[in-house]
């Protein structure tokens, strides 16, 4: 047994080195796989050392960058400590680091923004290259080398399975009772080989608890004792109430149509951020009871549902919690394991599964138009802010899918519905739902130019109703067509004013 007591496989307990040892095996140009999702379960020693070697090297004059590829964001020791030293070449997909991001818009870093069920299949088919190394954290090791994942599972499967050589961070911050939480699906098979993923409840467990590993490809083991990133959680504000307060109105809505189970609704997915944890803490509030989740990361404000019983059962890929929740979440896990449940993100992520259990889907936007297509992820149509993350993945599949912003951003000077969204993530297709501060957009049944009349009257901030109803007159008397009425060369002056103003 090594140091952190978590190493009970000898030919693992051999392969116990320093980070900096560790981190000397990633060759310059390598694709590396590392795990990590939404700040849980990335590895915190290897990537540090490893963009100090890369510093090092740049200071000689060496070229030396890596390929990055995680399941979704991590943290400042890793995305953040690689980008200080520009020693990301390429990266996917999807991240929330200000010092990556600010490479990818300066031009510097390419980014792959990809959705993330999409990942670990397209890896499987060849799409992406190959992966040399893979750096995964887990929390410990069994005898027989099986893994014991820790707080994120994301592409960790994959990246184990298909790299050549693994180097594995053992993090014994964890407590014992993570142990049995996780459900690693070992099903999947290539097209034509493929059948259905026998998940019928969001609590199910159809794999197994630990992740699998050939022990002749780990190169090295480095131990670790330290928690993930803090994902701080602000108390829900005025607007997050009013959109939340609007969102648990039109659920006891289709409640009393019959359009949902009265008592558990259906499973919900959530999005990170304050909106959605003052929506999950309006449903803690509300009339439902022994819900349940199914979605990708389980926030603070879904784990005080578990506490409370709202939900009886939440399936994730991953935590995202701040150091409070974080902290209660490891001193019980034990508890929790029979509650939650985590698995790989091209399960938690399933088009096929989401369109079976009726997910009802909430995420966040950065804008939206008249007409219902929803940006996700740039701002003023060409700088990354994340990335499409789930959002895809949860919103074509939904039973119901819901996207919310506030009206306006940047004090007001911006307003969050344009005539034309400057990027579409989530197509017109894919949005039966807009929710802001101002109200409720139900989209469903309506054609684009109904769409538009309701997203104004319902989203729209009163400060730019008249700007959008002038928009909405003109394109209707002179556009070309009249099915989704617009006036192209106008559209677009609607961002180049904010651009000219100064507030970007
Ligand atoms: N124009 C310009 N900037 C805008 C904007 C708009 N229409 N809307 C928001 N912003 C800015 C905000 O001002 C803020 O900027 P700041 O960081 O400089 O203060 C930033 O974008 C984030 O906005 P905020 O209102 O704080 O929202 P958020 O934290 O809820 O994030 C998304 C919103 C869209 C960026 C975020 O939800 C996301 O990345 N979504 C895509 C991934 C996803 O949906 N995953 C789902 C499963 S977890």
């Amino acid at each position: 047994m090594t140091a952190s007591g978590r190493i009970l496989n000898p030919l693992l307990a051999a392969r116990v080195v320093s980070a900096e040892e560790a981190a000397a095996l990633v060759p310059p140009g390598a694709n590396v796989g590392m795990s990590g999702f939404t700040g849980a379960g990335y590895p915190k020693a290897v990537p540090r050392a490893l963009a100090r070697r890369i510093g090092a090297a740049h200071a000689r004059g060496e070229p030396f960058r890596i390929g990055l590829w995680t399941g979704a964001s991590t943290g400042p020791e890793l995305d953040g400590a690689l980008a200080e030293v520009e020693g990301i070449e390429s990266r996917l997909p999807f991240q929330s680091d200000p010092a990556v991001r600010k490479l990818i818009n300066g031009g510097r870093m390419h980014f792959v923004d990809m959705h993330l069920s999409h990942v670990a299949q397209q890896a499987w088919f060849g799409f992406l290259g190959r992966i040399d190394t893979a750096v995964v954290e887990v929390a410990g090791m069994l005898p027989d080398g099986r893994l014991i994942p820790s707080s994120s599972i994301g592409n960790n499967k994959t990246w184990l399975d298909q790299a050549d050589r693994i180097i594995l961070e053992v993090n014994n911050w964890f407590s014992d009772g993570f142990e049995g939480m996780h459900d690693v699906y070992y099903g999947t098979r290539l097209p034509p080989h493929r059948m259905p993923i026998p998940l019928v409840a969001a609590g199910d467990r159809i794999g197994e608890p630990y992740l699998r590993c050939d022990l002749s490809k780990v190169v090295a083991v480095v131990e670790t004792h330290q928690p993930d990133r803090d994902t701080a959680f602000a108390a829900p504000d005025e607007i997050s109430r009013a959109i939340a307060g609007h969102i648990i109105d039109f659920l006891q809505h289709e409640v009393a149509r019959g359009r949902l189970p009265a008592r558990t609704l259906l499973p919900i997915q959530s999005g990170v951020g304050n909106v959605a944890n003052a929506v999950l803490a309006g449903l803690n509030e509300g009339p439902f009871e022994g819900m349940s989740a199914y979605t990708e990361v389980l926030q603070d404000g879904m784990l005080a549902m578990v506490d409370k019983g709202t939900l009886a059962h939440a399936s994730a890929t991953a935590l995202s919690l701040s150091h409070a929740a974080a902290a209660r979440f490891n001193a019980n896990a034990a508890a929790y394991r029979d509650r939650i449940v985590l698995r790989p993100q091209e399960i938690s992520n399933h088009p096929e599964v989401i369109r079976r259990l009726g997910t009802i889907a909430m995420n966040a936007m950065i804008e939206a138009d008249i007409y219902g297509n929803v940006n996700s992820t740039h701002v003023m149509g060409s700088s990354i802010m994340n990335g499409i993350g789930g959002s895809g993945d949860f919103a074509r599949n939904a039973y119901l899918s819901i996207f919310v912003t506030p009206s306006v951003a940047k004090g007001g000077a911006i307003s969050c519905i344009v005539p034309f969204a400057s990027h579409v993530d989530n197509t017109e297709h894919d949005v039966q739902v807009i929710v802001t501060e101002q109200g409720l957009a139900d989209l469903r049944g309506l054609s684009p130019r109904q769409r538009a009349q309701v997203i104004i009257a319902q989203c729209a901030h009163l400060d730019y109703r008249p700007a959008l109803r002038d928009y909405v007159a003109r394109a209707a008397r002179t556009a070309p067509g009249q099915h989704t009425p617009h006036l192209l060369d106008e559209a677009f002056s609607w961002h180049m004013r904010y651009l000219r103003e100064g507030h970007m």
